[in-house]
């Protein structure tokens, strides 16, 4: 049976742990674990799920409904389902959650007319895949010399996932200081409530949706307009003790993720640093009010401080024996 164009499903993403789909009507879209090996999509649900579950009414991140987990020899769904893929794809585990929005054209189109090379403006003004617009905060990150060469620039160009730069941001007069601060709360909230390391986990920018909770912070931007801190990805995210060892854990999950945190080993970003770790300690000093765990939140921040330091010094011997 030919399925009807509004129910067909196109690629909308895709990672180390499969590809992600949603058809153009619905707001919810399919993860399928068809990438790597090594990668559970289980564990994603499983700990999806945790999250949604322990976060706090006074959460300000917003996190998409997670909906249901669909086995690969699930042979009902997949009769009815197989047919919206495209041919040649076969059942596979599949998650299914809530979508988080695409920007919308004109804010794509403000970013195109800022960020993208001349020479490459039309082919994304109309490409299809650039519709899938969301936003990736890079509060730990500049953009590099090579990227601000028009040049080399349009071959990594692209809206999916868009890396927002903190030198953009502040360009863009967006506010850093309050994703510094969501981004706290919510490392905060994982680890020391739902016990959720936030390993390898996404922050996004984009619009928010109707199942947001009261809370989640809503910010304005010219440019961008409307739009919350999402996040998504949750298949690498571990349970961590309340212990040293989950401290550990956690503090490795922080420096091994993508550039999204502040960091105090960059010259330009550690006020900002400062501003993410003195909240992260308020929030997490009013979780844990006392006994032996009040003492893991410094602990982490000390651990993250020394390994930054080390970081930073390898950098200095490697730039100058290379000199
Ligand atoms: N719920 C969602 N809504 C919109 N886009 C999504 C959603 N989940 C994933 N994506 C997109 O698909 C990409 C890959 O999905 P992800 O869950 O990160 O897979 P992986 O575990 O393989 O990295 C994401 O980086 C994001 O761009
Ligand atoms: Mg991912």
């Amino acid at each position: 049976m030919e399925p009807l164009a509004k129910d067909r499903l196109r690629e909308i993403g895709k990672g180390n742990c499969g590809s992600v789909w949603a058809s153009s009507e619905a707001n919810f879209c399919f993860k399928r674990e068809d990438g790597g090996p090594g990668r559970s999509l289980h564990n994603d649900y499983i700990m999806h799920k945790k999250v949604l579950e322990t976060l706090p009414a006074e959460a300000t991140v917003q996190v998409p409904n997670c909906h249901e987990y669909i086995g690969q020899d699930d042979e009902l769904w997949w009769r009815n389902q197989l047919h919206r893929f495209p041919k040649g794809r076969q059942p596979c585990n599949v998650l299914i959650t809530e979508r988080v929005p695409a920007f919308s054209k004109p804010v794509r189109e403000k970013l195109i007319d800022l960020f993208c090379p001349e020479t490459g403006k039309a082919v994304i003004y109309t490409s299809k895949a650039d519709e899938d617009c969301i936003v990736r905060p890079y509060l730990g990150r500049r953009r590099q010399q090579r990227q601000l060469v028009a040049k080399s620039r349009l071959k990594a160009f692209g809206l999916r996932n868009y890396p927002l730069h903190i030198d953009q941001i502040q360009e863009l007069n967006l506010d850093s200081a309050i994703y510094a601060t969501i981004m706290a709360d919510t490392l905060a909230q994982l680890f020391w409530i739902a016990h959720v390391d936030a390993n390898d986990l996404e922050f996004v920018l984009a619009p928010p949706s109707s199942s947001k909770s009261d809370n989640v912070a809503i910010m304005e931007s010219e440019i961008l307009g409307k739009h919350v801190l999402w996040i998504l990805d949750f298949d690498l995210c571990r349970d961590m003790s309340m212990d040293e060892d989950g401290v550990k854990q956690a503090v490795n999950a922080f420096l091994g993720n993508d550039p999204y945190y502040p960091r105090p080993d960059r010259d330009y970003c550690k006020e900002l640093w400062t501003t993410f770790k003195n909240r992260f300690l308020e929030t997490s000093q009013r979780i844990l009010v006392k006994g032996p765990e009040a003492l893991l939140p410094l602990l982490w921040v000390q651990l993250v401080e020394e390994k930054c330091i080390e970081l930073a010094l390898s950098r200095v011997s490697a730039n100058s024996t290379s000199s």
